[in-house]
């Protein structure tokens, strides 16, 4: 069992603190179904919630430090090397919608580089960390990417757009080059689950393009530290930034890459 340092027993401790409410909430969420309008106004306040107390938690232990927060967007620290990174609830649909696949997500960037990474899935109760030299670890356990090398042997995730929020034809060309050539596509609906996945082996890659810095932050520290590879789509290094991004196993990296890059953009 590895040892954790005092920065990631901080991150765990935030993360089960926020999960024990939303684990509350997402009991209640299935009441709701039933009800015309539904559970929407519920899981927003669920979901800011959990951010609540994260803030509170991680600024009670790291005072000068920043914050990028999904709901709460930026704010500035006394300490301008290290910010949070912080989605409260990755998986937010199929948390609406009573699926128990959702996670709570915190990185922690220093010096513009990704140091820490912890996403915790709380219906499973696993704790997924990772910390800059010292590896990918899940609920005690060191994790490595997978050493699949062959696409028709690959099980890749990726996300689907939805509500116009990225080109969908090029989405689908993408979809449709993997899908010739893999394994299969899941579309798990967590981006962060997607790369604790790809980190421990379960998927042999992960994609996606329109997606946010909080979605996918912890997860890049994740598959670094278990082995893998992590880069923008046309192998740049912005992910943040730029809202696209492929993270794999060293051996699929390069071929789910091209085969992303030979998808025709529909403006093409
Ligand atoms: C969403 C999930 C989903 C991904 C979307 C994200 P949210 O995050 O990570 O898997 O496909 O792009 O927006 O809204 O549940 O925090």
């Amino acid at each position: 069992m590895a040892n954790t340092s005092a920065l990631i027993n901080v991150m765990t401790a935030a993360a089960r603190k926020a999960a024990r409410h939303l684990v509350r909430d997402f009991g209640e969420v299935e009441n709701l179904q039933v009800s015309r309008k539904g559970p929407a106004d519920f899981v927003s306040t669920a979901d800011r919630k959990s951010e609540s107390i994260l803030h509170a938690e991680l600024k009670k232990a790291r005072p000068g430090y920043g914050f990028l927060m999904e709901e709460g967007g930026v704010i500035e620290g006394s300490d301008s090397s290290n910010t949070w990174i912080i989605d409260p609830l990755d998986g937010t649909t199929n948390f609406l919608h009573g699926i128990p696949f959702f996670a709570i997500s915190i990185a922690l960037e220093r010096d513009r580089d990704l140091f820490a990474g912890v996403v915790y899935e709380p219906i499973t109760d696993q704790m997924f960390w990772a910390e800059k030299g010292q590896g990918a670890h899940l609920n005690g356990r060191r994790l490595r990417v997978s050493a699949r090398r062959e696409l028709a042997d690959s099980l890749f995730a990726t996300g689907i757009p939805f509500k116009g929020s990225f080109k969908n034809e090029h989405f689908v060309r993408q979809l449709d080059a993997v899908m010739q050539e893999a394994a299969g596509v899941r579309r798990l609906g967590s981006a962060s689950l997607d790369m604790a996945y790809v980190a421990a082996g379960r998927f042999e890659g992960y994609w996606e393009t329109g997606i946010n810095a909080w979605d996918i932050a912890a997860g890049v520290v994740l598959v670094r530290e278990a082995g893998g590879f992590v880069t923008e789509i046309d192998g740049g290094r912005d992910f943040l930034t730029n809202q696209n991004v492929v993270a794999a196993n060293p051996f699929m990296h390069g071929p789910l890459g091209d085969l992303l890059r030979a998808a025709p953009n529909a403006a093409e």
